[in-house]
């Protein structure tokens, strides 16, 4: 891997970031943005297939600016916009569709469960949902994409578009792209009700919110879903002590962690003492973040600078992508 690599990601506006988007992206986003070219985004139209009401939308996008620079994203190492300050992102999304077929767009797993979740507004945005991330990635010539596991079909997705174009037009534009994560895997972050990752469409009780108040964050954790406790010594743990386990792993010491391990290795962990040692370390861990956010959040002039810098940066970035592939589909200009 170089370290001219580009690297682009993005998160939708859909309320505030929780631990499965910090732990799965922009903890990664924190320290590439020292090592490499980095594109950071507010992903704003994919949240439009849910049908947002204006003032959510406009609050939420506003949110999680506030919430990339508490958080550590500094606007002078990496390039951080929101995605409809971009023109040139719709319009590579339109040329990508025309080879973009419906059969491969209806197999998405992400698209399936939509349909399946909200079957009144299966809407063609939902359909193309993969097309668009595809555009934001190769847009900028991106190599390097952090993300969390849930994201990994969409990037296979990405390549197979950039390619399809490189190939229908008889040229070297994109690169392949691939998901990242500094531990090697890609991470999944459970979520605090026993079933699968972390998500906000499971309700707000099963995520830990960044903004999450030291009391809020107590009551969550100490209701999180675990079991009755091993039978047999050195026994697998089931899913919930699992998922228990994995949340300490993110903000626990190696020692604290290890020290409930062992206890449920011996048939004598006390889940509620876990529960309580993993809030203390949640706190800790996000009380600094959670106050920057609050600042920052508040400040508007700031936050109107960094938008603008931003896309002045990434529009440049883009143009220059998207110049390179209208003149391979046959767009030139005779005026
Ligand atoms: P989104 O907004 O659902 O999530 C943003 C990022 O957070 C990661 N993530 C998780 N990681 C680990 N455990 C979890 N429980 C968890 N929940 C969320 C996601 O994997 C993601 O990295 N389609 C994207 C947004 C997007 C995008 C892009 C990303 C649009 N264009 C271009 C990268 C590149 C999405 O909906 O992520």
């Amino acid at each position: 891997m170089t370290k001219n690599s580009i690297v682009v990601s993005g998160i939708r506006p859909t309320g505030n970031l929780h631990l499965g988007n910090y732990m799965g992206a922009v903890k990664n986003f924190l320290k590439m943005q020292n090592e490499y070219n980095c594109f950071f985004f507010i992903a704003d139209y994919h949240s439009l297939t849910t049908h947002p009401n204006p003032m959510d939308l406009h609050q939420n996008v506003r949110q999680v600016l506030a919430e990339y620079l508490a958080c550590g994203l500094d606007p002078e190492k990496c390039t951080l916009y929101i995605q409809s300050d971009l023109p040139q992102i719709p319009e590579l999304y339109l040329l990508l569709n025309m080879h973009a077929y419906k059969g491969e767009l209806e197999r998405v797993s992400s698209f399936k469960e939509k349909a399946r979740t909200q079957p009144d507004n299966i809407n063609a945005g939902l359909l193309t949902y993969p097309v668009l991330m595809a555009a934001d990635i190769i847009i900028h010539r991106a190599g390097l994409v952090p993300v969390g596991k849930d994201q990994e079909q969409h990037l296979e997705m990405a390549r197979t578009f950039g390619n399809r174009f490189n190939r229908m037009y008889s040229i070297d534009l994109f690169p392949e792209p691939q998901a990242f994560n500094y531990g090697g895997e890609l991470v999944k972050i459970p979520g605090l009700q026993g079933g699968g990752k972390m998500s906000k469409s499971d309700g707000d009780n099963n995520v830990i919110n960044l903004v999450d108040e030291p009391e809020k964050l107590r009551k969550k954790i100490m209701k999180a879903v675990s079991d009755s406790g091993p039978t047999e010594p050195n026994s697998a743990p089931s899913q919930s002590a699992q998922n228990l386990f994995d949340l300490m792993a993110t903000v626990s010491s190696p020692e604290t962690l290890n020290f409930f391990k062992e206890a449920h290795a011996n048939c004598n962990i006390r889940y509620g003492d876990l529960k309580k040692q993993l809030a203390e370390d949640m706190i800790q861990f996000l009380t600094p973040i959670r106050e920057k956010i609050q600042d920052i959040y508040a400040d508007e002039a700031y936050l109107g600078k960094v938008a603008k810098l931003g896309a002045e940066k990434a529009r440049e970035s883009a143009e220059a992508t998207l110049t390179e592939a209208r003149k391979a589909i046959g767009f030139k200009r005779f005026f």
